[in-house]
């Protein structure tokens, strides 16, 4: 009986698998952990994998879709077009050659829980976004040919000293009906004390910024308080760079060997630090708390 190379990321356990086993049965071989509440039924959808294109010359292995069985009716059901591109579900892809398999963190029996814990330090808090409350007096008949950004302008000068700041176009078109809204109160976002960057109506007190940190096979993201500079959450994964080398190196060798190997690598990262906001913000949405991150 032929068998394959089969590779798992980000575990990096691999073996030798016989031809016609599904990717599960590789997987269950080799003791990697892949959530499969039906037990292979192909009902839960739980058990989906990604398969790994191109070479990988680190491992010597060639992998790609056309390794595998042709997808079923089945696993169409459960795959959507937001899973992303190399989806399988393991319980029903069959080995027809070598493969590299990548198993999502929502795949993973035992979710690995990675956490990095960030140090105190005292620090001047001086976050590159603040916010300004700014409240106009109605324009008047005398104040007629003041446009709206104009005053705001003027008033952010003469009560905070911020001169010469520019207006982000969409910050701009969100400014006359949130000046009517909260009966002329609101608060700007500024960057850099330069550009006006976000308009909220009314005195919005909270702020959120995201700290992250990228290692090679740690991605943290730290949810900050940046009116105190208290860190209030955090959450972290593996690197989903992993599955294209291990170490910085080898991811190096991946991009220039592969045509379009820093584009999948590039879309990986930013795919996971999405995932991160995500999980690190919950919290804020689901307490309905507003701010802005
Ligand atoms: S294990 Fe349930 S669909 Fe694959």
């Amino acid at each position: 009986m032929k068998k394959f190379k089969i590779i798992f990321q980000p575990s990096g356990r691999r073996g030798e698998i016989e031809e016609g086993k599904t990717v599960l049965d590789a997987a269950q071989a080799l003791g990697v952990d892949i959530e499969a509440l039906c037990g292979g039924k192909k009902v839960c959808g739980k058990c989906k994998v990604r398969i790994e294109e191109g070479y990988f010359e680190k491992d010597n292995i060639e992998s790609g879709m056309e390794h595998l069985s042709p997808i079923t009716e089945d696993e169409k059901k459960h795959i959507k077009p937001e899973d992303g591109p190399g989806i399988r579900l393991a319980c029903t892809a069959e080995i027809h050659g070598d493969l590299k398999v990548f198993v999502p963190e929502r795949s993973r029996a035992g979710k690995q829980v990675v956490r990095k814990a960030a140090k105190e330090l005292s620090i001047k808090l001086d976050p590159a976004v603040k916010k300004y409350n700014v409240e106009l007096s109605q324009p008047s008949l005398h104040d007629m040919t003041t446009g709206d950004m104009e005053r705001v302008l003027r008033f952010l000068e003469e009560d905070y000293g911020l001169k010469g700041l520019s207006f982000d176009y969409t910050a701009l078109r969100e400014l006359q009906d949130a000046l009517r809204k909260e009966e002329w109160k609101i608060t700007v976002s500024v960057w850099m004390d330069r550009e006006i960057i976000k308009i909220e109506p009314g005195y919005v007190e909270p702020s959120y910024g995201l700290a992250v940190d990228i290692g090679t096979t740690t991605v943290v993201g730290y949810l900050c308080d940046m009116n105190t500079g208290r860190v209030i959450n955090t959450e972290s994964m593996m690197n989903p760079q992993v599955p294209y080398g291990e170490d910085v190196m080898s991811r190096i060798t991946y991009a220039m060997t592969n045509p379009d190997g820093l584009r999948k690598m590039q879309d990986a990262i930013i795919e996971g630090l999405n995932e991160i906001i995500e999980r690190v913000s919950a919290d804020l949405r689901t307490n309905g708390k507003n701010g802005s991150l």
